[in-house]
């Protein structure tokens, strides 16, 4: 490569480190970021990571350091025992002192990401591809789909498995993943600490549908989140007509508390409107999206079990659409 190729390889090379070194920086803050933590384990987690992070950058210095020694000073041979010491301390007892270091400081975070007495238990099962959570309060269970709303400053036992095949629950924002096995229930108490709405991911590939299966995360004042509960404990108040709904047949896989849907195969709809998102944090809640929900979910969402509704009459679509926007 002539000087000028060179030079413009190595415009390149600068634009390219400083674009990386944006995203990098960029991808530590935000409503999914583990390195940004609203709670107790994400805050727990995100210093073990610093903490790994700066052992490795000694090793690493220290092998270059060694290796640039090496190459630019250590001009002549060393003899036998100078060589067997270098191997003996930067080889063997350096690297086991800070591996031995490093794993002290993660077990001693153990007994702290699975401490807590919760205040509030919700039961949250992974389905193919969305999420059935239902609030187990004393006055009984309220069921929703596809979001979390958590009191700041409370933990919260979250009791996690699933309906099919293996899925795993992740808050970067909040706490590390955990698995959802069927057939078993595994444990995680989270305690949010900062309000805000973040989201939550499977981490688990579990089909076609995999990358679609999100969920949003609001942490709350505690009076907020109390008022929001009781809310949604409440059966539908639908003010408009609910005709194309139950004539459409949705109310086979959807329920709608309070009405003839009492369908439990798809997510509960009682209060859908007021959830930020559709289909498990694919669109945001808006008319539209609603409509090419119902029309095109296969094409929007593949490898989901709700068949598209792109047959309807499209007077038939926004009786749906304005039934499923009044039920807040
Ligand atoms: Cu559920 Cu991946």
């Amino acid at each position: 490569m002539g000087a000028k190729g060179g030079r413009a390889f190595e415009g390149l090379e600068k634009a390219a480190l400083v674009a990386g070194a944006g995203l990098l920086l960029g991808a530590c803050s935000g409503p999914q970021s583990a390195l940004d933590p609203a709670g107790r384990e994400a805050a727990e987690v995100a210093r073990l990571f610093w903490v790994m992070l700066a052992g490795a950058a000694i090793i690493w210095l220290a092998v270059i350091g060694t290796a640039v020694f090496a190459g630019r000073f250590q001009k002549t041979p060393l003899g036998e025992r100078a060589g067997l010491r270098i191997v003996l301390w930067a080889g063997a007892i350096i690297p086991t002192l800070i591996l031995a270091a490093l794993l002290t400081f993660g077990l001693r975070l153990m007994p702290v990401l699975r401490a807590g007495e919760p205040a509030l238990t919700v039961h949250v099962s992974g389905e193919q591809y969305w999420w059935r959570v239902t609030y187990r309060t004393a006055q009984g269970e309220v069921e929703t789909a596809n979001e979390l709303r958590l009191p700041a400053g409370r933990p919260a036992e979250i009791l996690l498995d699933s309906a099919d095949v293996i899925h795993s629950f992740w808050i970067p924002a909040l706490a590390g993943k955990l698995d959802m096995i069927p057939g078993r229930t595994n444990r995680l108490v989270l305690n949010p600490e900062r309000t805000g709405t973040y989201r939550g991911v499977c981490a688990e590939f579990c089909g076609r549908a995999h990358a679609f299966m999100a969920f949003s995360v609001e942490v709350m004042e505690p009076a907020a989140f109390e008022a929001w509960l009781a809310r949604e404990r409440a059966p539908a108040a639908a003010t408009a007509d609910s005709g194309a709904f139950l004539a459409n047949g949705c109310g086979g896989c959807h329920s709608v508390r309070g009405t003839p849907a009492t369908g439990t195969i798809g997510p509960d709809l009682t209060h859908v409107a007021a959830r930020p998102t559709l289909g498990a944090g694919l669109l945001a809640n808006t008319p539209a999206n609603r409509r090419r929900f119902v029309s095109e979910t296969e094409k929007l969402k593949p490898g989901v079990r709700m068949p598209a509704f792109g047959a309807l009459e499209p007077d038939q679509l926004d009786a749906i659409d304005a039934y499923l926007g009044s039920l807040r």
